[in-house]
């Protein structure tokens, strides 16, 4: 009944979370991600999640997709540009909109940042994904800066695992997830966009070790390890 629920860390934001038959893979930036394990052509999810446009998310999205047929489910403008591109499977939803897909449930979140693709296409808002499945609940806040509706997030939702960017410059940095995990108090919290180039290099294990003093677990995962839940 309740299946093992593996996460592994691709580097930057992206995650491959399997459970069951089930494989879904979130913000696909393997290609130019220089952790990334594995490259982007051994990657065969059923499933595609993108937070928002920009080019370390939306990643390979497309020629995986295109590859194996996976629906993409994001934001309306980046699901309608990966269409109009050629992905015939894609979902678009909204901020706050949730939704049951064959794997699990899915609902969107805000996030505070911008979105446009690497070409510049307009992305709409960016967003948070807030993911269900066999019963545990993953929140994957994309790209952000802290915002006072994570507490919203967290009373709301019973969060399992928190994956939260801490590499400071482009997101939330360290002090700031710190107040995020207070917000969102999730059993366990994995950092994530941090140290994959030069202007976003952080102490991973110094926010583990504040957050611990606070009472809450987090969990170091290096690129290409997988934690089971
Ligand atoms: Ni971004
Ligand atoms: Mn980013």
């Amino acid at each position: 009944m309740s299946a093992s629920l593996t996460l592994t860390f691709l580097g930057h934001s992206a995650w491959l979370i399997r459970h069951g038959d089930d494989s879904i893979l979130i913000d696909p930036f393997v290609t130019g991600n220089p952790h990334a394990p594995v490259p982007a052509d051994q990657l065969e999810p059923t499933a595609i999640l993108v937070t928002h446009g920009h080019g370390d998310h939306l990643g390979d999205a497309e020629t995986i997709a295109k590859r194996t047929g996976a629906v993409v489910i994001s934001t309306f403008e980046v699901a309608n540009y990966l269409k109009a591109r050629g992905c015939e499977n894609t979902v678009g939803m909204g901020i706050g909109g949730g939704r049951a897909f064959p794997f699990g449930h899915l609902k969107f979140t805000i996030a505070h940042h911008s979105s446009s693709t690497p070409d510049g296409a307009y992305c709409g808002s960016p967003a948070g994904l807030l993911l269900t499945l066999g019963g545990r609940t993953i929140y994957h806040a994309g790209d952000t800066g802290l915002f006072y509706d994570m507490k919203l997030i967290g009373d709301m939702n019973a969060i399992d695992v928190a994956l939260l960017p801490i590499g400071d410059y482009f997101t939330m940095g360290v002090a700031d997830a710190v107040v995020a995990v207070e917000f969102l108090h999730p059993k366990l919290t994995i950092p994530m966009h941090y140290n994959t180039f030069p202007p976003i290099e952080v102490d991973a294990h110094d926010f583990v070790a504040q957050i611990a003093g606070k009472g809450f677990a987090g969990l170091v995962v290096d690129p290409g390890v997988s934690h089971s839940l």
